[in-house]
């Protein structure tokens, strides 16, 4: 069995902040972000906007996108480090609002790397035949985990949802195969300092702030980012020439061209999108998929990889026919 990509949409809240917004309110500059970071703006989810409202208007898109009945579904992951709620999961009250009460939903925390561990996840179930239909969230609203004085981090981070359905479908296990071909997931607890979130039941027993070693994360995301493609470079024989586009995680535009690089992918290949959102946490490949998708870059039949990293440390890729 493979997993294929039927359906991918995604949901940005309406609100945008530029930087001169944020340097009307910090000790910053649009010069100083745009050199560092690439980013021009960022949405901000309003109060009513939870990260379940959030994510629910970015399934609905996927599942529109799909044309399937919400009730195919019988898996739903949702990668967030910003839930409504401690507990129930985010992906259960997803569920609810689609009015699905078959199969699974469950939140997974992977941080940045999120949506592709949920992909990985939910590829697992599909292809063992443990599920038929997936529904995998990138959903966050790290306007909410913000210190709006530390500038060094909120100017970094936005607020948005990307979702895609998955379905089993028989395949025989060939590169030209539609759907995801290889997943590659990694953790490492020893970096846990450099970026977390001061809260927590087990702390301050607040929600807390995002603190971040800005220069310590930038360091390892380009090391750990090129060594997780070039286990699927060699797992497939393929390389960055073979790739028609590279949908990375978009922290910033220094990580990704510098990771581009290192992978010989042209930067023509490359869907970039933190320029408008910032860094969406687990949201931003699936935000940069349905945008790529929606406008007819990436192809049905295509090879998309994608990869991550964030905090834990934590990384991983996945290379798609789409
Ligand atoms: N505006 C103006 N000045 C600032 C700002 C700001 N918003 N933020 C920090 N500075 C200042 C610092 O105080 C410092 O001043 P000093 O030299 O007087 O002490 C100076 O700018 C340089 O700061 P650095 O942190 O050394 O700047 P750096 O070049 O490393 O850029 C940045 C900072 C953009 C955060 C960079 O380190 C980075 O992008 N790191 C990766 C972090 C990331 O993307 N994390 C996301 C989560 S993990 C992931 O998704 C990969």
């Amino acid at each position: 069995l493979r997993s294929q990509v039927v359906g991918c949409g995604s949901y940005l809240p309406a609100r945008i902040v530029t930087n001169a917004e944020l340097a009307a309110r910090v000790d910053t500059s649009d010069e100083w972000i745009v050199q560092r970071t690439g980013i021009r703006q960022r949405h901000v989810a309003a109060d009513d906007e939870p990260t379940s409202v959030v994510g629910l208007k970015a399934a609905q898109a996927a599942i529109a996108d799909a044309g399937i009945d919400p009730s195919e579904i019988d898996l739903i992951i949702v990668a967030t480090a910003t839930p409504d709620h401690t507990f129930p999961a985010t992906a259960t009250q997803i569920q609810a609002a689609l009015g699905i009460t078959g199969g699974a939903a469950f939140d997974l925390q992977a941080v940045c790397s999120g949506f592709v561990f949920a992909l990985a996840t939910a590829d697992k179930f599909l292809t063992t035949g443990g599920a038929r239909a997936a529904l995998v969230i990138g959903a966050e609203t790290f306007s909410r985990i913000l210190d709006w004085e530390d500038r060094a981090t909120c100017v970094l981070f936005g607020d948005g949802a990307g979702a895609v359905v998955l379905k089993a479908a028989p395949g025989e296990g060939t590169l030209a195969d539609r759907g995801i071909l290889t997943t590659h997931i990694r953790s490492d607890g020893r970096h846990k300092d450099k970026l977390y979130v001061d809260g927590g039941a087990g702390s301050t027993k607040t929600v807390g702030f995002l603190r971040m070693e800005g220069k310590e994360v930038f360091r390892h995301a380009v090391t750990n980012l090129a060594e997780t493609v070039r286990h699927t470079f060699e797992q497939t024989g393929l390389s960055g020439a073979d790739i028609d586009w590279f949908v990375p995680h978009q922290a910033n535009r220094r990580i990704i061209d510098a990771t581009a690089d290192k992978l010989g992918i042209s930067h023509d290949h490359v869907v970039v999108t933190v320029d408008r959102h910032g860094n969406t946490s687990a949201a931003s490949i699936p935000l940069a998929l349905a945008e790529a998708h929606a406008d007819g870059r990436i192809k049905r039949g295509q090879l998309v990889l994608i990869e991550a990293m964030g905090g834990g440390f934590t990384w991983g890729s996945a290379l798609i026919r789409w």
